[in-house]
């Protein structure tokens, strides 16, 4: 059957993993200058990704922006996306915090020059507009391992089960090709789990440390992070994309994992967390928390790169008494926008299943 929906490109969402990523959690000072600042960055993030990416097209720069709940508000207002709402904390056995967070940038890159360069960019044009900035430079570690010494990524899916996993469809007609992202930051008490027998560690992991081989479901402890976080609905299973990424500060003691997990709803993500934080049933928490300590807490909503790059004109006209936006250059200019499997750098690269069929 043809699709209703119209041809939209989507942000990499579904980019590959790389050597390199930059986190950045952005709040933003309030009034309509700020905000305009921010609408104008929207249209004009792709031409950026552009300039930055083309010095070297081998780095596979990348950028994902995502917004927040009360973000959203102040910038577009009605419509809106139907499951965006602030990240609820979790007091269970273990505290998921909620922190404070407008927007973020998920900035993907095999070298980390081009990451910080885009991040740099990024600052500048949001200059003063920006209140508060969190900013964590993730790096690979050996093959893929997180710093507990797990290979961190295995079971994601891939392709088509990807795209399924991650972009709204039908169900938000209105925001389709968009999608939703939690975000958290951990600290590892490393001295403490490097303790544990690596037995031990493989039981609360759910696989076996060095070879990454899987425990059978049989053997597997009912509190293991991956059964834990397994979730069905209609005996279907319920991914998420995951892109978790090392980071720390050897010299402080510093050891953690950058968790970030996209999905087409951001309910996967949330029955997960209760799943690891309050447990399956109440009780059967993820002893992974015993070790590892959620700092920061935040979930956006990634719209389209077609959004994004028609930023303008979705803003609509500013209400009365309200500064106009500055025009955007890059939406201004048709040569700018992604035209979908256009070649351009990361935004624009992904179309919807929908647009292929
Ligand atoms: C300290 C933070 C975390 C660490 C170090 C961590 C580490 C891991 C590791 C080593 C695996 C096994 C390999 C793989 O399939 O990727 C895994 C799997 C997984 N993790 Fe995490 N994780 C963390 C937090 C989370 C959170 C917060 C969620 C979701 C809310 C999550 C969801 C998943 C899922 C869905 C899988 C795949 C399960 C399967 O189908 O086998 N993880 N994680």
């Amino acid at each position: 059957m043809e699709s209703s929906l119209p041809s939209i490109v989507s942000q990499p969402v579904v980019a590959s993993l790389t050597g390199s990523a930059i986190f950045l959690v952005v709040t933003v000072q309030p009034g309509a200058e700020a905000e305009a600042a921010i609408r104008a960055l929207c249209a004009d993030l792709s031409g950026l990704l552009r300039a930055v990416g083309f010095r070297d097209l081998e780095g596979r720069l990348s950028c994902v922006m995502g917004l927040g709940s009360q973000m959203w508000d102040r910038l577009f207002g009605a419509p809106r996306p139907k499951e965006l709402h602030p990240f609820r904390e979790i007091h269970g056995v273990h505290h998921a915090v909620s922190t404070p967070g407008d927007i973020l940038f998920h900035i993907r890159a095999r070298r980390m020059d081009l990451c910080f360069e885009l991040a740099a960019q990024i600052m500048a044009r949001i200059g003063e507009a920006a209140a508060n900035v969190d900013e964590v430079h993730g790096f690979k570690y050996f093959d893929d391992r997180d710093l507990i010494g797990f290979v961190d990524g295995t079971e994601n899916p891939v392709e088509q089960a990807a795209v399924d996993a991650t972009l709204i469809g039908e169900e938000d007609a209105a925001f389709a090709g968009g999608s939703y992202v939690i975000v958290q930051k951990y600290l590892h008490d490393l001295a403490g789990w490097n303790r544990l027998p690596v037995e031990m560690q493989e039981r609360i992991i759910g696989r076996a440390k060095l070879s990454d081989i899987e425990q059978e479901d049989a053997l597997k402890a009912p509190y293991a992070h991956n059964v834990l976080t397994s979730i069905e609905e209609d005996g279907e299973a319920l991914e998420i994309l995951r892109d978790n990424m090392p980071f720390g500060d050897a010299g402080k003691g510093e050891f953690g994992t950058y968790f970030i997990g996209y999905a087409r709803s951001p309910r996967r993500i949330e029955q997960m967390l209760e799943n690891m934080f309050i447990g399956r049933p109440p009780g059967n928490y993820d002893r992974l928390l015993d070790f590892s300590r959620a700092v920061t807490g935040s979930l956006f909503f990634v719209p389209s790169a077609t959004f994004l790059d028609d930023v303008a004109a979705a803003a609509g006209a500013p209400a009365a008494g309200e500064a106009a936006p500055p025009e955007p250059e890059a939406a201004a200019s048709p040569g700018l926008r992604p035209s979908g499997g256009d070649g351009s750098l990361g935004i624009g690269s992904l179309k919807r299943k929908a647009d292929h069929e």
